[in-house]
């Protein structure tokens, strides 16, 4: 596939595939196209059986400053159900495999939404972090109130959307938006390391402890339990879990195939 508006490296290393917004003159603005183009790479790469984990960053001056302001400028409340964006999202929010988000310079709005929809972030010691919608007169959209809410709580929360300042990658890091702060030069490879101790571990175990994780978003804790519980079943019926827990026994590294 060819895009315009992304990057897109497939075979980044062994198992781990890279995707890069880009459109660095607009600090990487989400407009509705380069939208379409991350969620179908990340649907094609979801389904590329060498792929075990993904990358998503933006450049050195911004993951990403938000939904594209000047698209959305004249649109009426019409326009915005007609279009229907979400459906992209909610595309994403279905990746089966882990999404290591690599963020440096601005989060921003749609920019930090798309970043928590990724499952672990490594930030730049120069991210910036915020959900300024409220300054241009709407509030956030894909999902800022509910999972920035879960993540850093009510009072955070709260003084992030309602006043749009900015939080830098240490206060992201305290509120545990962000796994850690890195130097800049550094971002890209942290995200990698991490990508490849997970790229190492069963393709299949890591897929069904993602969406049991998941799953403590939108569900109550007993219910949550129930499907960790069938998951963990599950993963009885693996090759993986049978040479995992060989390679245990006899003291040697597992050979995990996914199956
Ligand atoms: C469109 C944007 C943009 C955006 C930056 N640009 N952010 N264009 N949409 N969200 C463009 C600028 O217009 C400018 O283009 C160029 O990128 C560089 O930006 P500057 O403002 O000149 O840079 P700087 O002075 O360094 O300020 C950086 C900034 C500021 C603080 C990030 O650009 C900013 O406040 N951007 C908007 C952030 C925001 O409000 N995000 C939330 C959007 S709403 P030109 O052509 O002028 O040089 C949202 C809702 C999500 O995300 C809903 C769900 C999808």
């Amino acid at each position: 596939m060819s895009y315009q508006f992304i990057l897109v490296e497939p075979r980044y290393e062994q198992h781990i595939a890279l995707v890069q917004l880009n459109r660095p003159k607009e600090l990487n603005a989400l407009h509705l196209e380069l939208m379409a183009e991350v969620r179908d790479a990340l649907k094609s790469l979801d389904q590329d059986p060498e792929v075990r984990a993904i990358i998503l960053t933006g450049n050195e001056r911004a993951f990403a400053a938000g939904a594209d302001i000047k698209q959305m400028a004249g649109k009426n409340a019409i326009d915005m159900l007609l279009i229907d964006q979400f459906s992209t999202w909610d595309t994403i929010k279905k990746i089966k495999k882990p999404i290591i988000a690599a963020v440096s310079g601005f989060a921003l709005g749609g920019g930090n939404e798309l970043v928590m929809h990724c499952d672990m972030v490594i930030a730049s010691e120069t991210a910036m972090f915020g959900q300024p919608e409220i300054k241009i007169g709407v509030m956030p959209g894909a999902g800022g109130t509910q999972r920035l809410t879960r993540n850093v709580g009510k009072v955070n929360a709260m003084e992030m959307v309602l006043t749009g300042k900015f939080i830098n990658a240490q206060r992201a890091y305290e509120l545990g938006l962000v796994n850690r702060v890195v130097p800049v030069e550094l971002y890209l490879e942290e995200a990698v390391k991490l990508a490849r101790e997970v790229v190492q571990l069963s393709p299949i175990a890591i897929k069904l402890a993602k969406e049991a994780v998941l799953k403590a978003y939108d569900s109550p804790l007993s219910e949550g339990l129930e499907f960790e519980r069938k998951n963990f079943y599950m993963l009885f019926a693996t090759e993986d879990q049978k040479e995992g827990m060989a390679a245990f026994v006899e003291k040697r590294a597992a050979e995990f195939k996914g199956r």
